[in-house]
Order: structure tokens, then C-alpha cells, then sequence
């Protein structure tokens, strides 16, 4: 049973995900915890000021202490830097790496037998290094990118086709960077291929702006990246561990040969329950898909010298 989550970065993705627990969920305990000072403490008095409205009973305890993760079910980091506009999800690399080497060393302390849910940028490389650092099961380390990609991918579609969002059954997988893969075939209306009913050049269209939505967002907002869509998106998969529902969502895990690749955490699609990651499902890919995926091997092998 989840009781107590702790949300570590109480800044735009963390508090307000701290937001939708509180409001949404039935926890004992939710912990908030930042390094910059008294931010998490003022977030949390902010949070908790709206119990009212939800007749929530949760304790909301806003610190700079990890501490206050002690025993925790699930904590989710959002810390580190957020990308501005013109930087790349590499160029957070150096800074982020450092961040989540720290916050592992916290998790291992204090909250030995948590799932974790990893946020932060470069999202692949952060699971993996989480993984690494913490020392978890690979069901306990979870990275959230390719859920925003997807639930992008269903608001573009929404946009381009004029037909209701629930119509739609798709999902991005692969790295959570303009590389990832938005397979044509695995976007199904109503259960028929795309092509049934959008146009190739439409198609195009919705690949391309699904893969660029993250910088187009960051080019609009200069400072600061997007937050609504990415801590719903959190939100989602804690909701979806709390309910232990089973449901299909592509996360990026550390991959063991699955998809003929090893030692790389990706975006693949997970059933996902009260254990964190069940079971990787292996679906079919194109041969440009599965060349594409092979590929990241590469990438990553780059990714981990540069950390
Ligand atoms: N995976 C995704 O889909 C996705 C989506 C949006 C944002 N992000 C990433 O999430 C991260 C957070 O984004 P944001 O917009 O909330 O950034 P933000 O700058 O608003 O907040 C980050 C917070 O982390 C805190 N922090 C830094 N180092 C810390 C540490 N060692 N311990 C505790 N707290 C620490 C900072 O003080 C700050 O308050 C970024 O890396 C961003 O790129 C990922």
C-alpha cells in the first residue's frame, strides 16, 4: 500500500506534482524536499492551505532535510537544472548527473525499499544512473519521458485529425530526446492503421511535432521547461502503482537484452503495478525502427563517458 511519497526538487515539475498528490491521492505523508533554503517549506504551507477544498488528511512536510524521506513508497526526483531555451538535454548532463548521484546516496539511506520514478534531464541516463547508484531492482527504478511524449503525441493527433483523443491507442518509445521513435504502426484509430485516415504528409506532420513539442514549449517559455503535462504525467504512474492496475506504459527501465540491447535504460512499453515495472513488453518494429533503437547503444555509450 502507498502511504507516503516524497518528491525530491520543489520547483515547477515537483511542486506541482506535490499539487496533485495532495489533491488526488489519499497518502498518510508527503514529503517535499529542495536544497534552495526554505523553498520546499513555503511550497508545502502553499499545498497544504487548500485541505479544505479536498478534505485531505495527508501531512505535508516541506524541508531542505532528506530525512524526511525516511520510509518512503515512492519518492520521484524532479532536482537538478531545468533546460532553457537553446540548451540541450546533454548540456544538463554534467550538472544533473551530479545531482542524482546525491540523491540517490540520500535514497539508499533513508528509503531502502522505495520505487523510484526519475524525472529529471537527460531522463535515460538519470534512470540509469539512479539504477546504478541506488542499486535497485530494475522494477524499482523508473524513468517518466516516453508517457509525456505519448500523451503529446495523442494532443497532436487530436489536433491534426479533428477526432476525440480517446479514439486514439499510441505511444512513443525510445530515448526521451528529439530521437525518439513515433512509430506510424504503433498509432491505431479505432483499431485501424493511421493511414486509414490521415493523410502521409499528416503523419509526417504529427511525428515531427511530437518528437520537437518538448523545445517548441521551451522556445515559448525561455526560462523554464514545461511542468503541467510532465507532473500529470508523474502523477499518472504513481496513481497507477497506488491502484496496482496493470496498465501499459512506456517508461524508460534498464533494459537486459529485451529489444536486443543491454545495459541502457530506454522507453519501452511496462506493465506497470504495485511492484513499479511487472513486465517489458516486447512489441514488433519496422527494421528503420529496430535500427533506430540498436542505435542508441551508441548514444549511450556517449552519455555515460561524458557522465
Ligand atoms: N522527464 C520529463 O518528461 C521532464 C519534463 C519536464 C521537466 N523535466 C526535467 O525535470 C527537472 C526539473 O524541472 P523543473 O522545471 O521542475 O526545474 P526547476 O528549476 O523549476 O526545479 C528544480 C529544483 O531542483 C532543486 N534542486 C537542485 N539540486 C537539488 C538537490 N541536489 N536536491 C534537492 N533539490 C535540488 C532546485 O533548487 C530547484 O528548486 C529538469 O531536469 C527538467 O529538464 C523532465
Amino acid at each position: 500500500m502507498i502511504t507516503k511519497v516524497s518528491v525530491i526538487g520543489a520547483g515547477a515539475v515537483g511542486s506541482m506534482l506535490s499539487f496533485h498528490l495532495f489533491s488526488r491521492l489519499s497518502l498518510s505523508e508527503l514529503a517535499i524536499v529542495d536544497i534552495a533554503g526554505d523553498l520546499a517549506k513555503g511550497v508545502s504551507l502553499d499545498i497544504e492551505d487548500s485541505r479544505a477544498f479536498f478534505n485531505s488528511s495527508t501531512k505535508v512536510e516541506g524541508t531542505d532535510d532528506f530525512c524526511s524521506i525516511k520510509d518512503s513508497d515512492i519518492i520521484v526526483i524532479t532536482a537538478g537544472v531545468a533546460r532553457k531555451e537553446g540548451m540541450s538535454r546533454l548540456d544538463l548532463l554534467k550538472i544533473n548527473a551530479k545531482v542524482a548521484k546525491d540523491v540517490s546516496t540520500s535514497i539508499k539511506k533513508h528509503a531502502k525499499n522505495c520505487i523510484v520514478i526519475t524525472v529529471t534531464n537527460p531522463l535515460d541516463l538519470i534512470t540509469y544512473i539512479v539504477h546504478k547508484e541506488t542499486g535497485f531492482s530494475r522494477n524499482r527504478v523508473i524513468g517518466m519521458g516516453s508517457l509525456l511524449d505519448s500523451v503529446r503525441l495523442l494532443n497532436v493527433l487530436y489536433k491534426e485529425s479533428n477526432m476525440s483523443t480517446a479514439s486514439f491507442e499510441a505511444f512513443v518509445f525510445g530515448l526521451h530526446n528529439n530521437a525518439m521513435i513515433v512509430s506510424e504502426n504503433h498509432i491505431r484509430i479505432k483499431g485501424e492503421k493511421a493511414g486509414k485516415f490521415l493523410s502521409r504528409d499528416a503523419i509526417k506532420r504529427i511525428q515531427e511535432k511530437t518528437a520537437h513539442r518538448g523545445g517548441e514549449i521551451i522556445s515559448y517559455l525561455k526560462n523554464r521547461s514545461a511542468n503541467f503535462a510532465p507532473s500529470f504525467s508523474v502523477f499518472k504512474l504513481i496513481k497507477t502503482i497506488a491502484e496496482d492496475s496493470n496498465e501499459i506504459i512506456p517508461v524508460s527501465v534498464l533494459l537486459s537484452g529485451e529489444y536486443g540491447l543491454s545495459d541502457v535504460c530506454v522507453g519501452v512499453p511496462c506493465v506497470i503495478n504495485k511492484t513499479g515495472i511487472a513486465k517489458i513488453i516486447e512489441v514488433e518494429l519496422t527494421n528503420d525502427e529496430k535500427e533506430k533503437l540498436a542505435s542508441v547503444k551508441e548514444e549511450f555509450k556517449q552519455l555515460k563517458e561524458l557522465a
